[in-house]
């Protein structure tokens, strides 16, 4: 486990991966932020040794090492996700190289279908908390305990400066920016009329397949994370219109330019702090 997490490491170390101080994931429609980037070094995930291969084909599947507003970022552009059939070890593992290439905070974007009533298609929610609905941990492997306590504590799974920070940012630039509840499922089936009720009367506000897996791992690690759904749905059940993935992701695509404004703004002003 360690060995492979060293060899990753050190593969992109050689490729110009030099102490990255911010990691940040890309979700489904959300790439371009790649565009405003300095790229100094990408490698695809497929030629990277340790690394899952990616296979869903709008994924890019590229992790890039390049430097935005001056601070020295890694990014996935795409992510590995438990519905195509990886273990959650294998969906975490690029957090924990992250760390260990030198990330001291974690910025996460993801698609999400809106569960909240109030929250419309279109708009962004900054996630403040969540529920796994997964069945599983990315904790729940042998040997883990040697990478980080393994009753990590998730009181506060989300950096609070950081989301007082996006909800700055956000008034200044004129974004409704939402704030609630993201519950992780496995899909890759979207949820029944049922499921929708049933996820709101739970406390979610929207709903995805993703992100919690990464959050959990980077609590075991104490990489502090903000991170902020795009909402490309609304699982209205006593309304519920049949999504498809295109939709789902052109919709992605037209809050993106939001989505890049929020994340640009806050790696300017973020406060790196030393973590362990
Ligand atoms: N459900 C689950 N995952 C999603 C959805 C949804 O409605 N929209 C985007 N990702």
């Amino acid at each position: 486990m360690i060995k492979a997490l060293e060899e990753t490491t050190e593969f992109l170390e050689a490729r110009g991966f030099d102490k990255p101080e911010i990691g940040i994931i890309l979700g489904t429609g959300l790439g371009k932020l790649i565009d405003e980037l300095e790229i100094i070094s990408e490698v695809s995930y497929n030629h990277i040794p340790g690394f899952p291969t990616a296979t869903v084909e709008f994924h890019k599947g590229k992790l890039i090492f390049g430097k935005l507003d001056g601070k020295k970022v890694v990014v996935m552009q795409g992510r590995f996700h438990i519905y195509e059939g990886y273990s959650l070890w294998d969906v975490t593992y690029p957090v924990r190289v992250m760390k260990r290439l030198g990330i001291k905070k974690l910025l996460i974007s993801n698609a999400a279908g809106s569960i909240n009533p109030e929250f419309k298609k279109g708009e962004i929610m900054l996630i403040d908390d969540h529920i796994n609905l997964q069945g599983g941990s990315p904790l729940a492997f042998k040997g883990v305990e040697h990478l980080g306590t393994r009753f990590t504590d998730m009181s506060a799974p989300y950096d609070q400066e950081s989301g007082r920070i996006l909800q700055e940012i956000a008034k200044e630039n004129n974004i409704n920016l939402r704030k609630g509840v993201y519950v992780a499922v496995t899909g890759p089936q979207l949820e029944t009329r049922a499921e929708y009720r049933y996820l709101r009367i739970i406390g979610a506000d929207a709903v995805g397949m993703s992100t919690v897996p990464e959050v959990i791992v980077a609590n075991h690690l104490g990489i502090p994370i903000a991170a902020v759904s795009v909402l490309t749905d609304e699982g209205d059940p006593d309304n519920l219109q049949p999504v498809d993935i295109q939709d789902i992701i052109e919709a992605a695509g037209q809050a993106e330019p939001q989505m890049i404004t929020l994340f640009r703004e806050l790696i300017k002003r973020i406060k790196l702090k030393s973590i362990a």
